[in-house]
């Protein structure tokens, strides 16, 4: 007999699975004080709400204001999660890159809150909250958000990344889609008074244009200006829209509001206002390189 038909042939070991690395590691393994206090940060709207509710601080309709303050808690972690990209260039800061994950999740997270508070204003009759979801518009829009929302956090794992190569990337563009669904539902629910939500609008606005400049200039630091400039003029343009359309309001009489500061400033103003703010950051962070090449 061959020793080839005694010895039992050796049978080639399946790669091993990388090692589950702790979410306060970065890839390298080592412990990441930014993925740590990010971590912490993203906790506290969280914490602050429940507190809230708990001491009574949320008013008498205590369960639909915590689902607001869920609410907007989850779109501006949505805007954030968006914000990731632009800032690891506009801010020349490549380390950000390491808490995209998790804030992603984190949205998904407080989006599940929010609907898990909703089925509580609504006794918990599960077949109520479907029959509305399928009934109010606004509903319907929220629920997609929210079904998008998980899709990714779910998928957001390495071995899913591996697993689904190429459409992995496809799969997670549907974050900008998530993003405009989600502000569209909180435009339809602000009823007469969009500011807060139009605010939102022209960050998304400013993020997604910095997504359409040439690669070459998403870097510069003069980019918060031009950006800064479209976006609160596509605000402005927004609002007079939204209210012609929804109160008759001279669209003319909208946009001259934006110059009365007497009454605090107006959401495209906001948005220029925060962009200068980029720009100042941006600034900063540059300053030593700056000053080293000045010298
Ligand atoms: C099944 C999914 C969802 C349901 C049933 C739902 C339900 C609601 C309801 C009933 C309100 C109005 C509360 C009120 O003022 O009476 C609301 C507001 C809001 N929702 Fe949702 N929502 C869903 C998903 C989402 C998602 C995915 C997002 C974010 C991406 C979101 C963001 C908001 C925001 C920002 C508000 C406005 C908060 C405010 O007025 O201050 N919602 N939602």
């Amino acid at each position: 007999m061959s020793a080839s038909a005694t010895v039992p042939a050796r049978r080639a070991r399946p790669p091993a699975a990388p090692r589950k690395r702790a979410i306060w590691r970065d890839p390298a393994g080592k412990v990441s004080a930014l993925k740590i206090v990010t971590l912490v940060l993203l906790t506290l709207p969280a914490i602050y709400v429940a507190t809230a509710w708990q001491v009574g601080a949320l008013g008498a309709r205590y369960v639909t204001e915590g689902e607001r303050e869920i609410g907007e808690w989850t779109i501006r972690l949505l805007l954030l999660s968006l914000a990731v990209t632009p800032a690891r260039f506009v801010l020349d800061w490549p380390r950000v890159v390491l808490v995209r994950r998790m804030i992603g999740v984190a949205t998904a997270c407080y989006a599940l809150v929010h609907l898990a508070i909703y089925a509580l204003d609504q006794k918990w009759r599960l077949d109520v909250v479907a029959s509305e979801i399928a009934q109010r518009f606004y509903l319907t829009i929220g629920f997609v958000t929210l079904c998008l929302l998980v899709a990714l956090a779910v998928t957001s794992t390495d071995a899913a990344m591996r697993r689904m190569g190429r459409s992995w990337k496809v799969l997670h563009r549907a974050l900008y889609f998530a993003a405009g669904l989600g502000l569209l539902h909180y435009l339809l629910q602000s009823k007469s008074d969009i500011s807060a939500a139009a605010v939102a609008v022209g960050w998304f606005l400013w993020l997604m244009l910095w997504r359409l400049l040439p690669r070459a200039w998403r870097g510069a630091l003069w980019v918060p200006i031009p950006l800064g400039l479209a976006a609160a003029l596509l605000v402005a343009g927004l609002e007079a829209a939204w209210y012609a359309g929804a109160s008759h309001a001279d669209p003319l009489r909208v946009l001259a509001t934006n110059l009365d500061v007497s009454y605090g400033l107006r959401p495209a103003l906001q948005v220029a206002v925060w962009s200068a703010v980029v720009l100042l950051a941006a600034t900063l962070r540059r300053l030593p390189s700056l000053r080293h090449r000045a010298g």
